[in-house]
């Protein structure tokens, strides 16, 4: 048996069923060790609000915009998951190109769907074909009457590995590390379909053709799975346990690419699951506290090729399905935890240095980092089918280094920590390929500001953070075309207050509020088309529950969620609100208000320079 899995539930037990309430930091990991045990266990006074069949739980996003064409759908894989931790993936085969009518799809999307009953804790799981990433996501934590969810993922984008005609056959892996035993009951019943949509005779062509890689519906030829090799008794991640730990991976491209993405996947766990609520290592060694994370509330994952920095990933907040207080997200799951985002990186100003046909190696690591970190990538290629060889050259390369700050001011286990980052990358490169000489420029910008204040001796945490993620893709095509400009501009927001207060009799109250949302505008200009869009998604939750000789007797949340998304091309509004497991009002609007005050106008571009 693995080692790790006696110290990890040493940890759990001892820390948080015999130890009585350390710090506020550690109580948003008690708050879930609490809540999962009570709300399954249904023998409470909660009881009566029980229903009788599966609870439907979901995430608020944007319906996929699906052709008006009948699925063929692939069923790959049927798994019931029950002890599975520390053991292999399950593996499904998959056969390209599936058996389905037609051969042209303009939409490809996978399907999870998953039922389970009993008590169970919020798992992460991933889902790999031929080790490329597929899909991140967190279960949903089951009641005693059975729940039910589905992810809906489009996964367009792994055209070409979908339909890989150089292997047939090739292995999907799905990993759920689920523990079960005579308390945590719950068994993962779990159906993956994958549903490829032919496209639709009369499907307007709204934008032109164009070859060049760098438009928005252009799939990659090839990808690369920058993912750990079987065979594993994990998932397909590295696991990044420190901020000296590195995941390395060896590669090499087909020295015709002319252009490359990396879209890294990242979670975070166990003592950084809660990585923006972790103190200062100062204020845990000056409280001499040891049994709580610490090293602050910045982090950043740096990825690096060669040892250069390529690129770095601030990632959005996502909080699982038991995190904080697990009421809070039922039936409404938090922002990205059915479907954790993932973050590309320009790779495209570099190939010149990896276009010699020989071995590469990508790194992950993560700057403040306590164990653990999954994180792997796939590297999306686009290949000249005109030539075998594309050349090219870096031309300019600045990895500007971090400066982080913290200003700590605390007396005992009262205090203020203000911790505000800042960082930039840039490069900028040129490729030759058939379709000439083209050159792009990468730029990453990046601010991170928070306030987390510690009182009623550390009972009581309130955390603000912001961080600000700016991408700006410039790519200066051959003498005819306009330049292509693909901004993206990211600010993800968090508010955590969390605070406990004592009753009668052993009994304490634990309350909870957070706002966690982002806002995210994207700019994009390709031959002479323009597209704007911008995207608003902002939870608020408010959650309280009554803790007696560490055993939750009752509790409440309730959440309101507001989605706007406006773009030139369409929009989609949603508001919903939730409490104790009733949806209190859900409002849906497709249509683009007439009179929008967009955030933004709808201006024409400019002829950027190229940053060389
Ligand atoms: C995949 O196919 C091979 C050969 O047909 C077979 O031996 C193997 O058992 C299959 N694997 C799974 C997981 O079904
Ligand atoms: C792929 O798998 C299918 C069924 O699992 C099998 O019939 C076929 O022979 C395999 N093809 C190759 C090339 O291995
Ligand atoms: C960091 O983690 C790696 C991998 O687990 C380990 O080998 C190394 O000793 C750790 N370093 C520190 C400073 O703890
Ligand atoms: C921490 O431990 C040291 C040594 O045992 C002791 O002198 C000090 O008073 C302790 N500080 C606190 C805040 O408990
Ligand atoms: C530190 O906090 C104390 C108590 O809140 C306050 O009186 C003091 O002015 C603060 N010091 C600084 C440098 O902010
Ligand atoms: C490609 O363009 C860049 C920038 O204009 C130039 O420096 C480079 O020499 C060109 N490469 C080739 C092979 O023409
Ligand atoms: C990102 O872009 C926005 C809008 O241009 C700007 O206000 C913000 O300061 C930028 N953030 C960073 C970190 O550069
Ligand atoms: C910490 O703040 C609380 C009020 O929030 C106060 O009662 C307590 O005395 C303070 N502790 C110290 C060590 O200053
Ligand atoms: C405290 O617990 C005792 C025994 O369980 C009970 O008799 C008493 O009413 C409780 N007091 C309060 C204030 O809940
Ligand atoms: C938490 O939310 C409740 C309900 O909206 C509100 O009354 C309370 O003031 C909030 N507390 C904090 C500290 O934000
Ligand atoms: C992010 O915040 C900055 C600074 O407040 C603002 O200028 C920018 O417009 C915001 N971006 C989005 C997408 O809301
Ligand atoms: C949820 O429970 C709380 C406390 O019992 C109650 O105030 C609230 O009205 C309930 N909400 C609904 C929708 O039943």
């Amino acid at each position: 048996m693995d080692p790790n899995f006696f110290t990890f539930l040493f940890f759990f037990f001892f820390l948080f069923f015999l130890l009585h309430r350390p710090i506020s930091a550690s109580n948003l990991h008690k708050f879930k060790q609490l809540n999962s045990d009570f709300l399954s266990q249904s023998k409470s006074s909660y009881d009566s609000l029980t229903p009788q069949s599966p609870t439907k739980y979901f995430e608020v996003t944007k319906p996929i915009e699906l052709p008006k064409t009948k699925p063929c759908s692939y069923h790959v894989l049927h798994h019931d998951f029950g002890y599975t931790y520390g053991q292999p993936p399950v593996f499904a085969n998959y056969t390209s190109p599936p058996h389905c009518s037609s051969t042209k799809f303009s939409k490809i999307v996978l399907e999870w769907k998953a039922t389970c009953e009993g008590r169970q804790f919020d798992r992460i799981f991933g889902v790999w074909l031929g080790g490329v990433e597929l899909l991140r996501s967190c279960t949903a934590e089951p009641r005693a009457t059975g729940i039910v969810w589905s992810v809906e993922k489009d996964i367009t984008r792994y055209h070409s590995l979908l339909f890989n005609h150089q292997q047939q056959n090739q292995t999907l892996a799905v990993f759920l590390g689920n523990i079960v035993d005579k308390t945590y009951t719950g068994v993962y019943h779990v159906d993956i379909t994958i549903n490829f949509y032919p496209f639709h005779v009369n499907t307007p062509k709204t934008k032109k053709f164009n070859p060049l890689a760098f438009t928005s519906d252009s799939h990659a030829d090839l990808i690369l799975p920058i993912s750990r090799n079987l065979p594993l008794n994990d998932g397909l991640w590295f696991n990044i346990q420190n901020s000296t730990d590195v995941g390395l991976k060896e590669f090499s491209v087909p020295q015709n690419a002319y252009r490359a993405v990396l879209e890294v996947y990242v979670s975070f766990h166990e003592n950084d699951e809660f990585w923006y609520s972790n103190p200062p290592n100062e204020y845990l060694s000056a409280n001499n506290i040891t049994n709580s994370p610490g090293n602050g509330p910045f982090r950043e994952v740096l990825v690096t090729l060669d040892d250069k920095v390529v690129g770095s990933v601030w990632p959005f907040t996502v909080i699982y399905t038991g995190g904080v207080n697990p009421l809070l997200w039922r039936p409404i799951t938090g922002i990205g935890s059915f479907d954790l985002p993932s973050y590309d990186i320009e790779i495209t100003p570099f190939l010149g240095e990896i276009l010699d046909g020989k071995n590469h190696l990508f790194g992950f690591k993560v700057t403040n980092a306590l164990n653990v970190w999954y994180i792997d990538a796939n590297l999306h290629l686009w290949l000249d089918s005109n030539s075998v060889r594309t050349e090219g050259v870096l031309v300019n390369h600045i990895d500007k280094p971090l400066v982080e700050s913290i200003v700590s001011n605390f007396s005992g286990l009262n205090g203020t920590f203000l911790t505000s980052a800042k960082k930039s990358i840039l490069s900028s490169g040129w490729v030759r390929s058939s379709f000439g000489n083209i050159t792009t420029s990468f730029v990453q910008d990046f601010s991170y500001c928070s306030s987390m204040v510690m009182r009623k001796n550390g009972e009581k945490q309130t955390v603000n953070q912001i961080i600000s993620f700016n991408d700006s893709i410039r790519v200066k095509l051959p003498s005819s075309h306009l330049d292509l400009v693909d901004d993206t501009n990211r600010n993800f927001s968090l508010y955590l207050d969390s605070d406990e207060l004592d009753q009668d009799n052993d009994t304490y109250l634990a309350v909870s509020n957070v706002t966690l949302g982002f806002d995210v505008s994207k700019s994009k200009s390709e031959d002479s088309e323009f597209s704007k869009s911008f995207l608003s998604n902002v939870q608020d939750s408010q959650g309280k529950m009554v803790v007696k000789k560490n055993l939750v007797i009752s509790g409440v949340g309730e959440t309101q969620q507001d989605y706007r998304y406006e773009s030139n091309e369409g929009c989609y509004f949603r508001k919903i609100g939730s409490s104790n497991y009733t949806i209190l009002y859900d409002k849906v609007k497709n249509s683009c208000n007439k009179r929008s005050h967009y955030p933004f106008g709808l201006k024409i571009f400019n002829k950027f320079p190229i940053i060389l």
